[in-house]
């Protein structure tokens, strides 16, 4: 076997490449553990050349098998009918019905599945097709970015926490859940900081985008600081931005990681398939 090289994309160790595995390594205890050790020393981690296909949907499901159990999305309608773990994020339609979630236009800054009671470890988005301009993700270190806030912010934010809704982010960015989505759960309340369920580090864990209000403080304030760690959390010397390769595979960390998606020409086609990953289950709350 090749061995296994990880290469930062980032000034820190925020995103790192690897190469060296193929989807047919991923059993080996070896390989495992070896990812799952990068995956905690770096955020995101970038793959490249994976079978991104229809028949590898299975394969593809398998290394991120690797990170945790994985969670079928409670959005059904846009679901690999071939690997129900595998949720599109498409703007390709099949008669008037979208095959995938986001559609063309941007996705704000927010990290996956806080409005469930115990939100998702991480995600792999592996692309299949991409527009030939435009649809970049981009990726912020939420750890980073808490580190580098004023003392006196970290200590006013310690033990605030903020209302996390669904509906606040669909309403900018993508479409509402139905009821039996909706009856499943679309909101929760999560501390401003959440301690990384494994590596016990600090991490922001807040936008504007998702959290329409921090609890106990006045509304014009509650804006207010919700503007004020927004600007702090994406500044560039945070943020790592992925112009996309078919083949690609991006596995980000959802307890230290926000991502977002750029908008892309309507008549151009992207597909991009995810799986959603389980924090263990005894340390998945509280966080
Ligand atoms: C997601 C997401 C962004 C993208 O799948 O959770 O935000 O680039 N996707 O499609
Ligand atoms: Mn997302």
């Amino acid at each position: 076997m090749m061995a296994i090289t990880a290469t930062n994309l980032t000034a820190t160790d925020f995103v790192a490449e690897v190469r060296g595995i193929t989807l047919d390594d991923v059993d080996k205890e070896g390989v495992r553990r070896r990812l799952q050790y990068l995956w905690l020393k770096h955020q995101v981690l970038v793959f490249r050349e994976l079978e991104t296909d229809d028949a590898n949907e299975k394969r593809l499901a398998g290394l991120s098998r690797v990170f945790g159990e994985l969670e079928i999305h409670s959005r059904g309608e846009y679901l690999s009918p071939n690997a129900p773990e595998l949720l599109y994020v498409s703007n390709v339609k099949v008669g008037d019905r979208s095959v995938g979630v986001l559609g063309d236009g941007e996705a704000g800054w927010h990290t996956d599945q806080t409005y469930r009671p115990t939100p998702a470890l991480g995600s792999l988005l592996a692309a299949a097709i991409i527009p030939e301009t435009g649809g970049d993700t981009s990726f912020a270190d939420m750890y980073r970015a808490y580190e580098a806030l004023p003392a006196s912010l970290q200590k006013r934010i310690d033990g605030l926490k903020a209302a996390h809704s669904y509906e606040h982010f669909n309403k900018q960015y993508s479409e509402p859940a139905n009821a039996q989505q909706r009856k499943s759960g679309t909101d929760q309340i999560h501390p401003l900081v959440r301690v990384h369920p494994i590596t016990g580090r600090k991490a922001l864990y807040v936008t504007k985008n998702v959290c329409p209000y921090i609890l106990g403080v006045e509304p014009a304030q509650s804006a207010a600081l919700l503007e004020e760690l927004y600007e702090r959390s994406f500044r560039p010397e945070f943020v790592y931005r992925h112009r996309w390769t078919v083949g690609d595979g991006l596995l980000w960390d959802n307890a230290c990681v926000m991502h977002r998606r750029e908008s892309f020409d309507p008549n151009q086609t992207r597909l991009m398939k995810r799986t959603t990953i389980r924090p263990p289950e005894d340390l998945a709350v509280p966080f």
